[in-house]
């Protein structure tokens, strides 16, 4: 048997959730990628979401090799520098007054639920348990998490789950108004629906949200894993809203590429967490921390963020062209760089297809469901990449309708 390294030990080895690409990716630069063929790719997926300033940032090199020579983890008997500076600057830069860090966004999800709910038992008392969030919504994959998500697939095989959590219909002021009670502890929303089809929230239905969660006590949670640190043209969406949530949680983008989580939440939310309450080994390690404090001081400059604005009309314009020629999607949508391509009535349940056709041709590119074309390139990605990456869509295109 050949000691080559092949996608068939994927198979072989690994516990098969998921369903990986026949390909496998060694090298990436900005917003290129390599395959052990030598294949070169423009990447429109950013690592879902993530690699908000593309592969092998050189300013996150230097931060991440400088922490690498002078210390790795110490555990959370003790704090360390990055992690304080990154606390700060998130706290500086935000409606937030504390942060507790962890190593991903279901993470993040999960300390944000669980402080709520710690918070209603300790202001109002037990009979205030539930967690109202939106069909289609995805929150991560932790029990707790997978189950307040809106999908029910991803949770049906994992009963009994945490009770008192129920689903209503996104952008549905009506049905919010009609169900939030006095035992109604938390809201969880996110502001633009990502892996569930890229579906922005109305302006009013999160205005709304903020009244209803006032009238009743209820905190209101803005799950910004896929919508923070830039991706929408603002620092995290919320701003552009209008609405402060009472926590915010973050992740993805916020590490550029390594792993980290963090959950925002305001000063009299915060105190309900004591030593004990909750916690975890890895979070808010100096790897991760130093990385992420870089981001932040990249990411959220006028500057960056208006040219995440630019990109996101040159990618509309050139999704726009391309379909006047070829007549694919009935709806482009999104903010800044997250953006969703709803497939026309006669390709419904094609959009993985489409992304295996456009790999083909040498574009990485996301789906968001079966319907969805989904981008979440970097944030920086570079007019050569966005050029080349329109070029090899269209041959995609120009095949799928063929085909
Ligand atoms: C909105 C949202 N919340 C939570 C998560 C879960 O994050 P993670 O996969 O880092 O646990 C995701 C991941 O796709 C997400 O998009």
């Amino acid at each position: 048997m050949s000691n080559t390294i092949q996608r068939s030990w994927f198979d072989q080895y690994m516990v098969p959730c998921f369903s990986p690409a026949q390909f496998i990716p060694v090298r990436a630069k900005g917003s290129r990628v390599w395959d052990q063929e030598g294949k070169e790719y423009v990447d429109f997926a950013g690592g879902i979401a993530v690699n908000s300033l593309g592969h092998a940032n050189d300013e996150l090199k230097k931060v991440l090799t400088s922490q690498i020579e002078s210390m790795w983890h110490v555990g959370n008997g003790y704090t360390n520098e990055p992690v304080l500076k990154l606390a700060k600057i998130l706290v500086e830069n935000t409606f937030a007054d504390k942060v507790f860090f962890c190593n991903s966004g279901a993470e993040a999800n999960e300390a944000a639920l669980k402080i709520a709910r710690k918070y209603a038992l300790d202001k109002y008392g037990s009979h205030k348990n539930e967690i109202i969030s939106f069909e289609n919504s995805f929150h991560g994959r932790t029990l707790f998490t997978v189950t307040v998500g809106g999908q029910p697939k991803y949770s049906q095989d994992f009963a009994p789950l945490p009770q008192q959590i129920s689903h209503l219909p996104y952008n549905d002021i009506d049905a919010i108004k009609a169900h939030i009670s006095e035992n109604t502890c938390a809201v969880i929303v996110e502001p633009i629906i990502g892996e569930g089809g890229v579906i922005p929230a109305d302006p009013a239905f999160l205005k709304a949200l903020r009244e209803l969660c006032d009238q009743h006590q209820a905190l209101l949670i803005f799950d910004e894993i896929q919508t923070g640190v830039g991706r929408t043209g603002y620092f995290y969406a919320y701003e552009e809203t209008g609405v402060e949530p009472d926590i915010l949680t973050s992740a993805k983008g916020l590490g550029g590429g390594f792993p980290i989580g963090a959950m925002l939440v305001k000063q009299s939310i915060a105190e309900v967490f004591q030593p004990g309450s909750h916690g975890t080994t890895f979070g808010g390690n100096p790897l991760a921390a130093a990385v992420a404090n870089q981001v932040v001081v990249l990411v959220n400059q006028p500057e960056f963020l208006a040219g995440v604005q630019e990109r996101h009309h040159e990618f509309i314009k050139r999704m726009s062209d391309l379909n006047q020629r070829y007549h694919v999607f009935s709806e482009l949508r999104g903010k800044g760089l997250l953006l969703g391509a709803e497939l026309e009535k006669k390709y419904q349940g094609k959009a993985k297809t489409l992304s295996n056709i456009a790999a083909e041709e040498g574009l990485i590119a996301l789906i968001a469901g079966p319907n969805v074309l989904r981008f979440a390139p970097a944030l920086n990605i570079e007019e050569q990449d966005i050029n080349d990456g329109f070029a090899r869509l269209e041959n995609a295109l120009k095949r799928f309708v063929q085909e």
